[in-house]
């Protein structure tokens, strides 16, 4: 696009923003995000932007309403300030798991998430690992659905683990986990999971051979840690030699550190499209980068390249 390329930022995940901006050897744009004394959210933008080819990086971690309402409220001043073009940034996209209506008298969330989105005034949508990979349907504009894969895997390559099996903690992420194992040249086998409750999981079966095996957990997030962990007992107590959990979303809510604290594993491995606090940061809880891979992304939009080119390789932090 001829058009200036401009990146912002909003709340949720700043230091995502400013290490993409690194790589891209880009400016972050100035925008101003504070409360009117009532709690409504303000959003300003700074500097002009006119014409401009907008990039706005904001994943709707919690607190998901706040970071959602920054999101929209940004894209509709981008937009009232005639950018040419708006691409809202996702890369962990909430309300993803109300995805259909699957009981009576429920919301399908990531739908009218999707509006929300496209209404306020978006262009197209730039995300990384969908919870579930229909969602891109959901938006009658482009949406480019990126994979952490290339950063993850290029991570578990390097540590050459032995007899390597990548296991799905339930049937849902058993397409993920096969993508891993194609990747990393491995084995496969999958929990059989029951959810009993929000915060409740039940591991019922292992289907495939774990035991003598280095074991790598894969999920698309950790949020309570039940699925996990369980599945991080279970492949243990049937004799995996070495466990590794590794998810793209470390949202890590409730319960789940001392989940994780507990769990029989030589690490966790996660990335940064949600931040990290202090009090959750541990000596064997590893953070890799997507900086990198969405910067090289938004370069590929901007220039109208090809975006799935990125698939296929391996990419550092
Ligand atoms: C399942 O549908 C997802 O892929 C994750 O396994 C799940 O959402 C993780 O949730 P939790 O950490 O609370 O078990």
């Amino acid at each position: 696009m001829a058009n200036s390329m401009k990146v912002f930022s909003g709340t949720a995940n700043r230091p995502l923003a400013e290490r993409m901006c690194e790589h891209l050897n880009l400016r972050l744009g100035e925008a101003s995000v504070t409360r009117f004394p009532d709690g409504e959210v303000r959003v300003k933008i700074e500097e002009d932007v006119r014409g401009a080819d907008v990039f706005v990086l904001q994943p709707t971690c919690p607190p998901v309403n706040d970071n959602l309402m920054e999101l929209v409220l940004l894209i509709d001043a981008f937009k009232r300030a005639s950018a040419e073009r708006i691409t809202a940034v996702v890369p962990y996209f909430g309300y993803a798991r109300q995805d259909r209506k699957d009981e009576g008298r429920v919301p399908i969330s990531a739908k009218l998430v999707s509006n929300m989105i496209v209404q306020a005034g978006a262009s197209r949508v730039l995300c990384l690992d969908l919870h579930a990979a229909q969602i891109q349907g959901f938006f009658d504009i482009p949406v480019d659905h990126l994979y952490a894969a290339p950063v993850l895997s290029r991570y578990f390559r390097r540590l050459d683990i032995k007899d390597l099996v990548v296991v799905a903690p339930d049937v849902g992420s058993s397409r993920l986990a096969r993508g891993y194992a194609k990747r990393l040249n491995a084995g496969l086998a999958i929990v059989d999971k029951r959810r009993v409750s929000d915060r409740v999981t039940e591991v019922m079966n292992v289907i495939g051979d774990v035991k003598g095996k280095g074991v790598l957990l894969i999920d698309d997030m950790i949020s309570t840690g039940s699925s996990i962990t369980q599945a991080a007992k279970t492949v243990h107590d049937l004799g995996a030699k070495e466990v590794y959990l590794a998810a793209t979303h470390a949202l890590l809510c409730g319960n789940a550190m001392a989940l994780l604290d507990a769990a029989p594993v030589e690490a966790v491995v996660v990335t940064d499209t949600i931040p990290l606090p202090e009090a959750k940061q541990r000596p064997n809880l590893r953070v890799l980068s997507v900086a990198r891979l969405l910067g090289e992304a938004i370069l590929r939009i901007h220039h109208a390249e090809s975006v799935s080119r990125l698939f296929q390789m391996d990419m550092d932090e």
